[in-house]
């Protein structure tokens, strides 16, 4: 008997990776042309890196469609921190993605057409079977921020100064060249993927994957809206999951699975 959530507690973030790579590269082996949604952020950014073993093996992404989880509004797609360099950077060349089947919302049209035409590029797709997420430390999805509707769809979101805060990073520190506004798929869109991968390392996630994992249905904590999906599963490093209190429950009720899955790898490198 599954989980609705099946969490996966791992030491340690390199491990969170190899695990997530497995679970993508699964879906691509079973379906070379599998279509797959990418999150941005440092979280996926080691679960893309183990996911270049797959390919260096022989599996081929070259017929995967992608799609971009969200993207910055205002940024050229040539910008370095925008989502589409940075899946071209982190995915698409890596993994020897067809650059043309990667889809990233347009951030610089007119937001109130370009929502529902990412949408309904999903949904001509044939849906996403896998969505990679990462959590913010508010607790957001995408971009879809503290009381953001579990029925939204990708539209234009202003992003909170906590987020902006911590992007900036990405942008030499400067927060005053940090975009004030995203398009992202909205809740209701990324609930429609088959399944959900989310990933989350570090102390500083902690309080918002408790919320999100255990806490009340809320959009309050846009996350928390993934237990309503019937195919979720959460990878965390210990430190990320920290604030759970079912942590030995978790352990116990997917020991088998993560047994299965951590075969995965030489399974795959022996069909290729
Ligand atoms: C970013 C992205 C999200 C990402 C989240 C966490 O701003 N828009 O898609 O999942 O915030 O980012 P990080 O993994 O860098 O902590």
């Amino acid at each position: 008997m599954d989980l609705p959530v099946r969490i996966i507690v791992l030491p340690t973030a390199a491990e969170t990776a190899q695990i997530g790579a497995a679970l993508v590269a699964a879906v691509v082996d079973r379906n070379s042309r599998a279509v797959l949604s990418f999150a941005t952020g440092s979280s996926p950014e080691p679960l893309y890196a183990a996911l270049r073993e797959h390919a260096d093996q022989g599996l081929d992404f070259s017929e995967v469609t992608g799609f971009a989880l969200d993207e910055y509004i205002g940024l050229d797609p040539t910008h370095p921190e925008s989502y589409h360099s940075v899946l071209a950077r982190d995915v698409v060349r890596p993994l020897a993605l067809d650059p043309a089947r990667m889809n990233v919302p347009d951030g610089l049209g007119d937001p109130d057409t370009a929502g529902p035409a990412y949408d309904r590029a999903i949904a001509a797709s044939g849906g996403v079977a896998l969505q990679i997420l990462g959590v913010g430390a508010n607790g957001h999805l995408g971009f879809n921020e503290p009381g953001s509707s579990f029925a939204s769809r990708t539209r234009e979101v202003t992003l909170t100064a906590r987020t902006r805060d911590d992007n900036r990073r990405f942008f030499g520190g400067e927060l005053a060249t940090v975009p004030g506004s995203a398009m992202t798929q909205g809740i209701g869109t990324i609930l429609e993927a088959r399944s959900l991968l989310v990933v989350a390392n570090g102390a500083h996630k902690a309080e918002a994957i408790g919320a999100a994992l255990e806490g009340p249905l809320s959009s309050s904590c846009p996350t928390s809206a993934v237990q309503l999906h019937p195919s979720v599963t959460v990878l965390l490093d210990a430190d990320a999951a920290a604030g759970l209190t079912r942590r030995d429950y978790y352990a116990e009720a997917n020991a088998a699975w993560l047994e299965r899955v951590r075969a995965w790898p030489a399974v795959l490198a022996l069909q290729s």
